[in-house]
């Protein structure tokens, strides 16, 4: 694909993912690209896994500026860039790519300071001293697992369905604070303050089994996916009475935030875009 350059031409971005049809991305970044006049499109561009590296390589020496980069591939972006963040590096998992002209391929994640800047400058959590649970230990649960750590948590535990995903996920982080890796099944009460769904489970429709006790009175239930109405894990969360439940719109909208400031040098206001997308919740 061969993308325009001439003088008063949009510079290229999009998401890269599988599926991405679904994506809010391309409004979001329309937003963001407004209301700081910015001239950029921003495209979906659905790859299956086996295309990844030959897909967006091609896109990005056809003169795509950058790529956030959504699930399954967030783990792959991290062994394509040449150079990585320290945060990029630490989740060994990428969200956004930028190319820049000396050539540097750079991987950033900014999936952790997205889902932070929500909890705590959106939903007012203080996250200090909490005991929190992570499902599913991929790309998604690897770009948040530093920037929790970093808060000082009580516990932080990763429970996936394929547990050796989670021990590895557990083990290297081990240094940045109390984090242990399990299976659902060994997972067991008292009852969180933090649940974060991190699995791609609900796009399937589907929410795994979960031992009992998990969820108490005091529980705030956060899933990273979006959509309209329930997802199968708010879904689960509500019939347990969990004291809050909230999809991931905030989280989305801090991320891309955080992409179209390495992008293009300036961080939008996330608050107008955040009232836009209230109405679809
Ligand atoms: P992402 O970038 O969204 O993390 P990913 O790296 O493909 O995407 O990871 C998907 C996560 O969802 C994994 O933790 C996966 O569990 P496995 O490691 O066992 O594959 C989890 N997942 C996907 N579908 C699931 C399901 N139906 N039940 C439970 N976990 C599921």
């Amino acid at each position: 694909m061969n993308l325009p350059h001439e003088a008063g031409a949009p510079d290229h971005y999009g998401l890269v993912g599988h599926p991405v049809a679904h994506s809010w991305s391309p409004f979001i970044h329309g937003m963001f690209a407004k209301a700081t006049a910015q001239n950029l499109s921003y495209r979906l561009f659905d790859v299956v896994p086996e295309d990844f590296r030959r897909e967006t390589l091609r896109l990005l020496t056809g003169g795509v500026r950058g790529l956030n980069v959504t699930l399954p591939h967030k783990q792959a972006a991290a062994e394509l860039v040449n150079e990585l963040t320290p945060r990029a590096a630490r989740a060994q998992a990428v969200n956004t790519i930028a190319f820049f002209e000396d050539t540097t391929l750079l991987g950033d994640n900014t999936d952790g300071v997205g889902l932070t800047a929500d909890l705590e400058r959106n939903l007012r959590i203080d996250l200090a001293d909490k005991r929190v649970l992570i499902l599913g230990a991929g790309g998604a649960a690897r770009g948040v697992t530093g920037p929790l750590l970093e808060r000082e948590l009580r516990s932080l535990t990763v429970a996936n369905r394929t547990p050796y995903k989670a021990r590895k996920l557990a083990a290297e982080f081990a240094d940045m604070g109390p984090i242990t890796g399990c299976t659902f099944a060994e997972l067991q009460g008292p009852a969180y303050d933090l649940i974060i769904n991190a699995t791609s489970a609900g796009l399937q429709g589907e929410m795994p089994e979960m031992p009992q006790g998990l969820v108490g009175e005091g529980t705030v239930c956060y899933d990273m996916a979006y959509g309209r109405g329930h997802t199968p894990f708010t879904q689960w969360a509500s019939s347990l009475h969990a004291k809050r439940t909230k999809k991931g719109w905030g989280m989305l909208v801090e991320q891309a935030a955080e992409s179209f400031l390495l992008w293009r040098g300036i961080r939008p206001s996330t608050e107008q875009v955040l009232v836009a997308l209230a109405q679809y919740d």
